[in-house]
């Protein structure tokens, strides 16, 4: 007899994909119907929805199985189920549906995925979903703050009729569906299989610890990197995550490991995240599951110790290995289990921000840390900074100086002439590519925040970006900050003439014609200049000349490691 693998929750897997025709049929149809184009965390939904991931859920869940989720961790028939999977949508859409209409579900290309047939409709409990999510209503929390500001309040829930899975250009090789996983253990004769769902690079602690992990169980590694969060295909995070599990997969010894990426995007944490993560695991058919938290995907740790947890996964039929944290001893050469380290042994680890300070540094990645193809792909991934784009955001009054100070830096890093460098100056910018727009708070706004992307599309490519508008709000500049900073470097110069210099100053006659009430909305004068608090350089010119105010910042940029010094002056 061939050993099986664990059999799905609830018995069989839930195909919801529908017959050619039928699939003919509602593309047909659909062009009268009410479209809902998903972002990419719903897509995650609805791929482990159509995929049979979900079994045994017929759909997203309605009002009664959402309140009977969250109250008793269970569905209206009894059966254990402890997070919510519902489809939130805007209030003005939920106003339009009407229960027993068909609601199409596209992909952000407008690929037609599936049809839900709409049943409730219904204005999300955020509060008690927190609650019993994440154990708080605490909008600090990083889950409860996702729960706000990403979920749309209102949720739809209904049958689905699936047309086809979401589709995806990259990876196809290591995408399999639960069916598909099946199939290939049952190939293979894996009927133990502990999945691994991982959130970060795995190193050579992480590798040692889940092959003891397996080896003590007598299971099969499955290497399940979730990618359903956030995911974006420009996401270098992403690829470079993708690109090291496969360096990875080849360290375990042969035919004892696989690579499947797990488009699930994390909802819970505790208890209900991990028999969430257990029922997913069960249907792809593994008998074990080990979670690496995550930001808000906690509280695992402890999980092993609580009864009514242990009740639960043994009736679900799955086991629970905990994610152990183990540390390099130096004088054997070996790893182990934190907890089982000898007293006065000398142990070494790195954290993942001690690891980006060294990429960013240029520095070497110790040997014993990582295999040397996953070193190899994090320095190309992350270059030192030397190498890295990086934004220079000046901001100021009109008149402050920004716009000398700004051609002057353009100058001196072309004379570097290592990166290319363009100048995204307020004139430049107005000009090209906001000539429609005023000065309201609203128009600087989205003047500011187009500044922002083209700023942060040429630092991504390793280019130098230099800006120089009033930029007189916070907020705003501090959402540029944000956009910039994941993909390189990011320095706010304060041009802090005061405005009493730049009215007598006044080159364009612009202060006198806003004394006058010529020109409304003034910054400084008849609109408000918030002056920034996350300046890495504040510079008045009307203390420095140029060519010292430009030679600060160029040290700033050499202290920091993003342009080298030069012996040219
Ligand atoms: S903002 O607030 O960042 O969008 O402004 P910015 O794009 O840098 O444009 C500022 C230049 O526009 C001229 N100007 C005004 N500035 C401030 N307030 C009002 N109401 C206004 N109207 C016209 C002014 O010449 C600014 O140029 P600079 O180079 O800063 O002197």
């Amino acid at each position: 007899m061939q050993m099986q693998a664990n059999p799905p929750y609830g018995g069989r897997l839930v195909n919801f994909l529908a017959e050619d025709l039928r699939a003919e049929e509602l593309r047909a149809a659909s062009r009268e119907w009410t479209n809902w184009s998903l972002v990419p965390r719903q897509l995650a939904d609805l791929e482990l929805l159509l995929n049979g991931a979900c079994s045994p859920l017929q759909g997203y869940m309605g009002r009664g199985e959402y309140d009977s989720v969250l109250a008793e961790m269970k569905l209206p028939d009894g059966a254990m189920w402890p997070v919510p999977v519902v489809l939130d949508v805007t209030e003005s859409l939920a106003a339009g549906l009407k229960p027993g209409e068909p609601l199409v579900l596209r992909d952000r290309e407008g690929a037609m995925l599936a049809v839900l047939h709409v049943g409730d409709v219904w204005r999300a409990d955020q509060e008690a979903e927190a609650e019993a999510l994440y154990g708080t209503a605490d909008p600090a929390h990083p889950g409860v703050r996702r729960l706000h500001e990403e979920m749309n309040g209102w949720y739809v829930g209904g049958s689905l009729e699936g047309i086809e899975l979401p589709i995806h250009f990259d990876y196809r090789i290591l995408r399999q569906t639960p069916a598909q996983l099946r199939a290939m253990f049952l190939h293979l004769g894996w009927s133990r299989v502990l999945d691994v769902q991982s959130r970060e690079v795995m190193h050579r602690a992480e590798y040692e610890m889940t092959l003891a992990a397996a080896r003590e169980l007598e299971a099969a590694l499955l290497l399940h990197p979730l990618v359903g969060e956030r995911y974006n295909e420009a996401d270098r995070v992403y690829f470079n995550r993708v690109r090291c599990h496969r360096h990875l997969l080849d360290a375990y010894p042969q035919g004892t490991a696989m690579l499947s990426l797990l488009p699930l995007a994390p909802r819970a944490n505790g208890m209900r995240g991990a028999l969430w993560r257990a029922i997913v695991a069960r249907n792809y058919g593994c008998s074990h599951i080990m979670v690496q938290p995550g930001e808000e995907d906690t509280g695992y740790g402890d999980l092993v110790k609580d009864e009514s947890f242990a009740g639960e996964m043994e009736r679900l039929g799955v086991t629970w290995v905990p994610w152990r944290r183990w540390v390099y001893l130096a004088e054997e050469d070996s790893f182990a289990p934190e907890e089982e380290v000898p007293e006065g042994a000398r142990t070494l680890a790195l954290t993942s921000g001690e690891l980006l300070d060294r990429l960013a540094e240029g520095r070497e990645i110790p040997k014993w840390f990582t295999f040397s193809e996953i070193a190899r792909q994090l320095r190309q991934t992350y270059p030192p900074r030397n190498r890295q784009g990086f934004t220079v955001f000046f901001t100021g009054l009109s008149g402050s100086g920004k716009s000398t100070l700004a051609n002057a830096l353009q100058v001196k890093l072309m004379q570097m002439g290592d990166r290319p460098v363009t100048l995204l100056d307020g004139d430049i910018v107005r000009t090209n590519l906001s000539s429609e727009l005023g000065f309201s708070r609203e128009h600087r706004n989205i003047n500011i925040r187009r500044i922002g992307f083209v700023a942060s599309e040429i630092t991504k490519n390793g280019g130098i970006a230099i800006c120089a508008p009033i930029a007189p709000y916070d907020k705003v500049r501090r959402e540029v900050r944000a956009m910039i900073e994941p993909v390189g470097g990011f320095i706010l110069v304060h041009v802090s003439t005061p405005l009493e210099v730049c009215e007598q100053r006044d080159r364009k006659g612009l202060y006198a014609k806003a004394r006058a009430g010529i020109i409304k909305e003034f910054t400084g004068i008849s609109d408000p200049y918030e002056e920034p608090a996350d300046a890495e350089l504040v510079l008045d010119t009307a203390e420095l000349g140029p060519v010292e105010a430009v030679q600060r910042i160029i040290l700033h940029l050499e202290r920091k490691g993003y342009i080298k010094a030069s012996g040219e002056s």
